[in-house]
């Protein structure tokens, strides 16, 4: 999985993680990568993973490997406990993430350290830990205010990934979860990532969560700034749902599941694709 991102650091392409919690997700984002030849990482929320199994999400992530012989990769998103990331590595994840945001500097690189000795100790190759206070639920929401103090500091970046031994990081940059319900997330601050990168770049992989909302246009600069992997969950899930909503409402009759999915699949697999074309990691394989 390094190697991989290895491959979009040198090449300035991001790999593209998307949430799933079902099989339509999945199929969806598969058929993307398939016609778009991208690698990716399929990501699981605790309360994503919890829903599908860990084990029944890996057992299809490797079908579809084995289909396809594709890199897919399979990511524990925001683990917040040691018991969490514990299943996810019993259950054979590729990837994990502990979020100790909300604790403390000195407690979250406790923790991060923690985790990163458990999961290098079973193999796990990438181990992000996550830096910042970065607002916001994967969901439609009210307006909020960034504060500046709110973003990931260089500093203390590069004394994290030194302390801790992440592979990856993520950063808070004035990115949110979810998508405001006026339209369009705020700008990112550039220059912060800019410093952030020149800091840490080389020693890290750099991630950005929160994508859905982000203007397409720092979403680029932000990939050429030294982002490696930018995760992609509302958008999804707005496409399924209104999708699946609609198509309710116009055949209220319908009662057979395999013929009520395929346009939500469809609508998934749009907009996996066009996140695809904007990281840059199509036709990298
Ligand atoms: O950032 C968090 C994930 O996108 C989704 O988390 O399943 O708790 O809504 P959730
Ligand atoms: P969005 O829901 O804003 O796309 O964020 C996804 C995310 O960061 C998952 O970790
Ligand atoms: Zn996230």
């Amino acid at each position: 999985m390094l190697n991989a991102f290895k491959q979009a650091q040198e090449n300035k392409y991001a790999i593209g993680a998307f949430n799933v919690s079902n099989l339509e997700q999945l199929k969806a984002i598969i058929q993307a990568i398939q016609k778009l030849k991208s690698p990716v990482i399929i990501a699981t929320s605790q309360g994503e993973s919890k829903f599908i199994g860990k084990k029944q999400i890996r057992a299809l992530v490797d079908v579809y490997k084995k289909e396809t012989g594709l890199p897919i990769f399979l990511h524990l998103d925001h683990g917040k406990s040691l018991e969490v990331i514990q299943e996810a590595i019993d259950a054979g994840y590729d990837s994990i993430q502990f979020d100790g945001s909300e604790l403390s500097f000195e407690e979250n690189i406790e923790m991060t350290k923690k985790v990163v000795d458990l999961a290098k100790n079973k193999g796990i190759e990438n181990i992000e830990g996550e830096l910042g206070y970065l607002q916001g639920k994967s969901s439609l929401q009210e307006a909020v205010e960034i504060e500046e103090e709110d973003l990931t500091d260089p500093n203390q970046a590069e004394e994290f990934i030194e302390k801790t031994g992440v592979t990856s990081l993520a950063v808070a940059i004035g990115n949110i979860h979810g998508i405001f319900k006026s339209g369009q997330n705020p700008h990112l601050f550039l220059d912060r990532l800019k410093e952030i990168n020149n800091k840490a770049g080389d020693k890290v992989f750099l991630v950005l969560h929160g994508a859905s909302g982000i203007p397409e246009e720092d979403i680029k600069k932000a990939v050429e700034l030294g982002i490696d992997k930018i995760n992609v969950n509302t958008r999804l899930r707005l496409a399924y749902t209104e999708t699946l909503k609609k198509f309710l409402q116009d055949n209220p009759e319908q009662t057979t599941p395999y013929k009520i999915m395929p346009l939500v699949v469809e609508a998934v697999q749009r907009v996996v694709e066009e996140k695809i074309k904007l990281f840059n990691s199509d036709n990298k394989l």
